[in-house]
């Protein structure tokens, strides 16, 4: 088999970037783009490695049965929902798949049985937060999604001379792969409605008045991000535009435009960043209309709790399986009044607040002040007074802290998907504390780092419960419990 040439394959399982996996007759791995399991297709040959191929579609001669017609005009090209043609039940099933995948391929474990993963009521609509960025470097849409073999040529030759790369001005997601580009979004299915109308307005507006876009190439540009926030509990909306420097004129400006159009946002801040890495944090934020965070809302069981979330601070961005994803990981515990609960990564303390009923006490640990300071808030808003919170980077925090078991039965682990550091993991191999909970977004990080803390025999897994935050995209949320051999 060699470059350029065209096979027929069936397409039999997905990858963990949701690429479908072929297998030919003299056992090479094909690998292709854009197709789904249970799709006969024809694939040419892109590249041949020593023992896989990587193929592009260029036609589909059997759908397969899991194919639905995608919801949003932009899929195909836009990074935010992969998985929109394929109906909900499979993907479940490829999420719960993963799990197993990276605990066994990348873990190492065997014998293990994954939960039935928690799926989503809502599969649209449902996140909390949006990011959208600025750009000059926008893909015009002209090839529309039932031509699949168009779609994935086009993105694989895009190249900067590509006549279907213009300069123009735009706001929206980026392209998977290319990460200047973007799809300049005008409907959106992650978020509510109202939020795609407010990325059209706020495009508009300083479109209208030639400002210019940031970018990496030389550093300079005004407008960067937009980061809309919805509760679903309440009725707070935050806008929160990131630009390179603080014009007072021009932002009141636009605040009182946006206000005028949409009468439901409850906060604008304007968040500046200077920094040269294309991250959508500012380094301070003027509240330019309203109390500068929105209050979200989740239910523990017990009562309602309230949470202030400020323009900087992590919070999961689905709230209604936050909601599950929490509640499960309290029934994994199998938590009471006498457990003390060490909080790693604790964020603006969602989950130390949502567990602190339950237990006798709860110390959370995160790196950023922000964060902190909206823990501590969340905590007196609750009138909860058996939490305390440190801000401190957690490897430091263990090397610092020895005998933490002397005080705390249980750790919960949320880090971000990068995962830990294998540091944290080693010094958490030594350790004896009762229970583990391990929450992750990302499996195969998840799976290397508990392969590291079960390799001096102290733990073991006991469960592993995927959890669907993000229906309709390749990702997957996972609780590991792990329990002490002692
Ligand atoms: C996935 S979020 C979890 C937040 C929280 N558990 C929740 O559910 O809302 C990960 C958090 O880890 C924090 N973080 C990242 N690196 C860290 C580090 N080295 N030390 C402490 N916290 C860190 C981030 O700021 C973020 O708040």
């Amino acid at each position: 088999m060699q470059k350029g040439e065209i096979i027929e394959v069936e397409i039999i399982s997905l990858n963990s970037e949701g690429d479908g996996i072929g297998k030919l007759q003299d056992g090479y791995v094909i690998f292709v783009k854009n197709t789904l399991p249970g799709d006969k297709i024809r694939t040419k040959i892109q590249k041949k490695k020593r023992n896989y191929l990587i193929g592009s579609v260029i036609d589909i001669i059997e759908p397969s049965k899991s194919r639905i017609k995608p919801t949003c005009k932009h899929f195909g090209i836009c990074g935010g929902c992969k998985f929109q043609n394929l109906n909900y039940e499979s993907q479940l099933k490829f999420k719960s798949q993963i799990v197993l995948d990276s605990f066994t391929k990348i873990g190492n474990f065997s014998n293990l049985n994954v939960n039935n993963i928690l799926g989503s009521d809502n599969i649209y609509h449902y996140r909390n937060k949006m990011e959208f960025t600025f750009s000059d470097d926008v893909w015009i849409e002209e090839n529309k999604i039932s031509n699949l073999a168009t779609i994935n040529e086009e993105l694989t030759s895009i190249s900067d001379n590509n006549e279907k790369r213009k300069k123009m001005f735009g706001l929206g997601l980026h392209i998977p792969n290319f990460h200047s580009k973007i799809v300049d979004v005008k409907e959106c299915y992650l978020q509510s409605e109202i939020s795609y109308k407010i990325v059209n307005f706020v495009r508009e507006f300083f479109k209208k008045r030639n400002k210019s876009i940031y970018t990496i190439k030389t550093h300079t540009g005004y407008l960067r991000f937009l980061i809309i926030r919805q509760s679903f509990n309440t009725k707070d909306i935050m806008v929160n535009l990131i630009t390179n420097e603080y014009e007072k004129e021009l932002i009141n400006e636009f605040k009182d435009e946006l206000l005028e159009n949409f009468t439901d946002i409850t906060t604008v801040v304007n968040s500046i960043s200077t920094k040269k890495a294309q991250v959508a944090l500012g380094e301070y934020a003027e509240t330019i209309w309203g109390n500068g965070h929105i209050i979200e809302i989740l239910n523990n069981g017990i009562r309602n709790l309230k949470f202030r979330i400020s323009p900087n601070s992590f919070f999961q961005t689905n709230t209604k399986q936050c909601e599950k994803l929490f509640k499960e990981g309290l029934n994994l515990l199998d938590i009471n009044q006498n457990d003390s609960v060490l909080d790693l990564y604790c964020g603006a303390g969602a989950i130390s607040i949502f567990i602190s009923e339950y237990v006798k006490k709860v110390f959370g640990v995160e790196l950023l002040e922000d964060a902190i300071k909206d823990a501590k808030t969340n905590a007196k808003l609750n009138n909860i007074n058996n939490i305390d919170f440190i801000q401190s980077d957690i490897k430091d925090f263990l090397k610092s802290n020895e005998n933490l078991e002397q005080n705390f039965n249980i750790v919960i682990l949320d880090p971000p998907r990068s995962g830990l550091h294998p540091d944290i993991c080693k010094i958490l191999s030594e350790t004896n504390f009762e229970k583990i909970l391990y929450i992750s977004c990302n499996p195969s990080t998840q799976a290397r780092d508990v392969k590291i803390i079960c390799s001096k025999g102290k733990y073991k897994i006991l469960k592993l419960q995927p959890v669907d935050m993000f229906p309709n995209t390749i990702h997957v949320e996972n609780i590991c419990l792990l329990s002490s051999l002692n």
